[in-house]
C-alpha cells in the first residue's frame, strides 16, 4: 500500500484499535500483509505523536523494510529475546480463535514470533471470520530439497485422514516459484474444510520436508475484527 493510499477503512479501524494496546517501553512483533501494514503505520503515528519507546521484531523482510521507512527501528527476535506483545494479520479466523495464516507467505517467521510473545492480537476485517477453516488454501512452507517427494507425502498423508480430493498446488509468482524469505517454496492445499485442524497439524508437522503450515492454533489471544463503518468487535 503506498502512503498516500487512503486505507480500507475497516482495517483502519482494526489497526488503530490494537495499537492503542501498545505501552511505553513494549516488545513488539509487527505481522505481515496488507492489514499488518496498515497497522504499521498507525504505530509509526503513536510513536511520532507521543514518543514511545519500543523495541520490535518483524515477520517479514517486508514489513521490516516498511517500518524502517517510517522510522522504526527493527531489531532481530534474538536481539529482543522475548516479546510483550505481536500484532498480525489473518486468512480466516474461526470461533475457537484458530487461525489460517500465510497469505503473504510469512507463516513461518509469524509462527516463530507469535510463539515468543506473551500475546498475539489478530487484526482483520470481517471477511476474515468463518465458521470452519479451510476455505482459503491452506499454505505450507516446504524445503526445496525433494520438493515434489514432500508433495507426495503431503498427498498420503492427507489420504489418510481421509480428506476426499484435494489439490496440493505450488504457489508461483509469474511462471517462478514463490520463494519465502527462507529460501523455501509454498505449496496451498485447497482444503475447502478442515474438520480437524489439530489432526491436520500434527499430520504436517511430522513430514519432514514441510518446514512450517499456516494453522495457528491456540497462540490467537485476541482478534479484533474491523467494520467498513470504522466500529470494531472483539473475538
Ligand atoms: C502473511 C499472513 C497475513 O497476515 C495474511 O495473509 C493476511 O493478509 P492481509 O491482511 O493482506 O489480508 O499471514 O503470511
Amino acid at each position: 500500500m503506498s502512503q498516500t493510499t487512503q486505507p480500507d477503512p475497516a482495517k483502519l479501524a482494526a489497526s488503530k484499535a490494537a495499537v492503542a494496546l501498545v505501552e511505553d517501553g513494549m516488545r513488539l512483533g509487527l505481522g505481515t500483509g496488507s492489514t499488518a501494514n496498515v497497522m504499521v503505520q498507525e504505530l509509526a503515528r503513536r510513536i511520532q505523536a507521543e514518543g514511545l519507546k519500543l523495541r520490535c521484531a518483524a515477520t517479514s523482510q517486508a514489513t521490516a523494510d516498511l517500518a524502517e521507512s517510517l522510522g522504526i527501528k527493527i531489531e532481530t527476535l534474538d536481539e529482543i529475546g522475548w516479546l510483550d506483545l505481536t500484532i498480525d494479520g489473518a486468512d480466516e479466523i474461526d470461533p475457537d480463535l484458530h487461525l489460517i495464516k500465510g497469505g503473504g507467505g510469512a507463516h513461518l517467521r509469524e509462527k516463530i514470533v507469535a510463539a515468543a510473545s506473551d500475546r498475539m492480537v489478530v487484526i482483520a476485517d470481517p471477511n476474515k471470520v468463518v465458521d470452519q477453516l479451510g476455505a482459503f488454501p491452506l499454505p505450507v512452507e516446504v524445503l526445496q530439497f525433494g520438493f515434489e517427494t514432500t508433495r507426495k507425502l503431503i498427498r498420503r498423508a492427507l489420504d489418510r485422514l481421509d480428506l476426499g480430493q484435494i489439490d496440493v498446488l505450488q504457489r508461483l509468482k509469474g511462471s517462478d516459484p514463490w520463494v519465502t524469505d527462507e529460501g523455501n517454496w509454498i505449496l496451498d492445499l485447497h482444503m475447502g474444510i478442515i474438520p480437524d485442524p489439530v489432526a491436520l497439524a500434527r499430520a504436517l508437522s511430522a513430514i519432514p520436508g514441510v518446514v512450517e503450515h499456516g494453522l495457528f492454533l491456540g497462540m490467537c489471544s485476541k482478534a479484533i475484527i474491523g467494520k467498513p463503518d470504522g466500529t470494531v468487535v472483539e473475538l
